[in-house]
Order: C-alpha cells, then structure tokens, then sequence
C-alpha cells in the first residue's frame, strides 16, 4: 500500500515543536499495512496549503491512502476537516464514525474531533487527530479495514465519480 502523511500543525511547521505524530504513524503503517515507502509532508493550518497537499497526492497517482494529523478540533485555527471536505469526491463517513465510537470509550474529548474522510478518484483520505495517541489509537480502529478499502479503489473500470459527473465537472464535456 502506498501511503502519504500530513502532518498539520503550526507548531511543527514553524519549527517550535517536534513532529511525532507523523513518524508515530509512519511506524504503525509500516508494521500494520505493509507500507514499502511513506511519503511524509508538513503544512501550517492553512486550508489552501492543505488542500493542495491532499489533490497533489491523490492526483499524482502514486498514493493509495492519505492520512492527515492533527487540525481537526474545535480551536479557530483547525481547519483540516473542511481543507479535507473540499476536496473528497466521495464522502467516507464510516470511517470517522468508527474513530469516534471507539475513542469515547477513551476519552470523552473524543467527541470533540471534527475528522472527516473520504476519496478522491483512486486515494482514500483520512483525517485522524493531532496528538501521537490520539492519532494511533484512532488509526489502530480503521486498520483492518484499509486494505479491503485500497483494494476496491484500485479495481478496474472507470471511477464512480467520472461515470456521475454532470458536463463541466472532471473535464466531462456537455456533448
Ligand atoms: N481520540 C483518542 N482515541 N484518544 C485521544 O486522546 N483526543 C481528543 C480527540 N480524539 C483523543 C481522541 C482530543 S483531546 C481532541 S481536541 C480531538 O481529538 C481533536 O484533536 P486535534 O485538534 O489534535 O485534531
């Protein structure tokens, strides 16, 4: 499987604190998904730059799964859900309802994670929350359901959201 991770974080980015929830999942892909190499990036909470990370992945091709860390509370700055939303074809919403369910068993904070997941032409994207912890244990629930996922999204025939699109969207022409 072929995974990218997005660190989003001010802090990290700017240099004032350390990245370790990105190497924290890194190790976790690697050990559980049988991930060869992990593409790792780091962003400031800025949507744009989000946004632009997540399509830059999912339309090059080479990313299977996006994984993103952190951004996804309720403080003015974290806007990685919505970075997320913008840029999703197709809303995946079991996933964060499972992250969510079974972190309340953890913490009660856990409702307080706004992730979002879904996919964008062939790439599964998902949002998971900031801390190491918080980021594995969410990404500990959704493990044995990801390589089921890659392996439907890589199956032959044209994706779904191409054979729905309306003429203008996708570069579908009216004709
Ligand atoms: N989920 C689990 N499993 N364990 C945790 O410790 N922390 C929560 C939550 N989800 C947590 C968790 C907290 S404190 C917050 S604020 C939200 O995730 C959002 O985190 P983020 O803003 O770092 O993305």
């Amino acid at each position: 499987m072929r995974i990218a991770i997005l660190t989003v974080s001010d802090r990290v980015a700017h240099g004032a604190a350390e990245d370790l929830s990105g190497p924290a999942l890194e190790r976790m892909a690697q050990e559980g998904l049988a991930a060869a190499a992990v593409l790792r990036r780091v962003v400031p909470d800025e949507r744009r730059l989000i946004e632009a990370a997540l399509a830059g992945w999912a339309d090059s091709g080479e990313v299977d799964l996006v994984l993103t860390t952190g951004g996804t509370g309720f403080a003015l700055r974290d806007v990685t859900p919505e970075a997320t939303l913008a840029v999703i074809e197709r809303p995946a919403p079991g996933l964060a309802e499972a992250m969510r369910a079974a972190s309340v068993q953890v913490t009660p904070h856990a409702m307080l994670s706004r992730a979002a997941a879904g996919i964008r032409g062939r790439t599964l994207i998902v949002n998971l929350p900031g801390s190491p912890k918080a980021a594995t244990e969410n990404l500990a629930v959704i493990l044995p359901a990801l390589p089921h996922a890659v392996e439907l999204l890589r199956q032959e025939g044209p994706p779904v959201a191409y054979q729905h699109a309306r003429p203008g969207e996708h570069g579908v022409s009216a004709a």
